[in-house]
């Protein structure tokens, strides 16, 4: 997120606007203060190579109520602030496009109770929004990839390199838990990159007699020599009946099986920290810098979307389908409708 956030700073600067940062989200907005703080270009320097986000990032309850929202309205409108550049998932994403829906009627309000002046709201009509996603789950439709995605990928291949010495010193299976919520582009990307000897996704539920295959499988890797056995599990692994396949279902099934004493590595927080990759960088330094440039374009004013990549060029979603199309997907891996959903991803990853 850093590299978004140094681009955008320093593109703005570049065409003569005034960036601001927003502290801890959108905490940040409703506390006002030093929390919506001028950006120059040294406040952004020395940044990039820095993992997560050094402008902090928070779940607000309060943001969800309407209270919250006028207070973050009057914040903004009181640094002049009337265009948004917002990083985050689906959810994040939406809660911006409601605020900037609401933002006549908060002005309406603030006008009304006094708190703002006619001649203030009347200078920022609209709220303009343009969303980058920031998620390691890479599971916004639309988009290849969203920031954060390639260095967690990065950390899980790292990690079952790690893992990889002890499996075959030990003759051993471990068994990998890796996040991404729903989707399934960590578990599957770090099995082609990793080779792992087995993955169960969302999106492939695992069939019935899952288990005999998972040691079947495992044996033949042992019969040709391989000393070291991992096998990939999405956090949202599930059966074609909609039960969840977790690390111990499995643990057990290879206890059944082959009467192995498999090991669990559940990945957890660490796919989230450390440096970012290179492809990072530089796609998030490409989105910021369009982010920037959508922000700043007439036409755009007080409109909403959200910028993507789409076979390595930036693509540009509208906000609002992108949103209910994510869901849509998630709606039809519920249902147990995986190939309408893996087509439905809109990512060229899964195509
Ligand atoms: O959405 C990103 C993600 O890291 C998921 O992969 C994971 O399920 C979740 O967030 C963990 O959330 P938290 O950091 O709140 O525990």
């Amino acid at each position: 997120m850093n590299a978004a956030v140094r681009a955008v700073v320093r593109t703005a600067l570049s065409a003569g606007a005034e960036p601001f940062a927003i502290m801890e989200g959108w905490i940040g907005a409703i506390n006002g203060g030093d929390s919506i703080r001028p950006m120059k270009w040294a406040s952004v320097s020395s940044i990039l190579n820095k993992g997560g986000t050094v402008i902090g990032s928070a779940r607000s309850d309060e943001f969800r109520t309407y209270e919250g929202r006028t207070r973050a309205t009057k914040n903004l409108l009181e640094q002049g602030i009337d265009r948004l550049i917002v990083i985050g998932g689906d959810g994040s994403l939406s809660g911006a496009d409601e605020f900037r829906r609401e933002w006549a009627q908060q002005l309406e309000g603030l006008v009304e109770s006094g708190e703002v002046s006619a001649e203030l709201a009347a200078a920022h009509p609209e709220l303009t929004l343009v969303g980058l996603v920031g998620s390691i789950d890479n599971d916004l439709v639309g988009t290849d990839m969203t920031i954060g995605a390639d260095t967690a990928l990065d950390r899980i291949v790292t990690a079952m390199d790690q893992i990889t010495s002890t499996a075959a010193s030990h003759q051993r299976t471990f068994i990998i838990e890796v996040m991404g919520r729903h989707c399934g582009y960590l578990p599957l990307m770090a099995a082609v990159a990793g080779g792992a000897d087995y993955v169960f996704t969302p999106e492939a539920p695992a069939h019935p007699g899952w288990q005999q295959d998972v040691c079947a499988r495992l044996q033949e890797g042992r019969d040709a020599g391989r000393r070291e056995s991992l096998i990939l599990v999405a956090e949202g692994a599930r059966d074609t009946e909609g039960k969840d396949v977790t690390t111990q279902d499995i643990a057990e099934a290879l206890k059944d099986g082959l009467g192995e004493d498999a090991r669990i590595s559940i990945l957890g927080h660490v796919q989230r920290g450390g440096s970012p990759s290179a492809y990072d960088r530089w796609m998030s330094t490409l989105l910021g810098y369009a982010a920037a440039q959508e922000l700043l374009s007439p036409q755009a004013y007080g409109q909403a979307c959200i910028l993507g990549v789409r076979h390595n060029r930036v693509t540009r979603l509208d906000l609002e389908q992108a949103v209910i199309n994510t869901r849509s997907v998630q709606k039809m891996i519920d249902s147990g409708d995986y190939v309408a959903a893996k087509k439905a991803r809109g990512n060229t990853f899964f195509e």
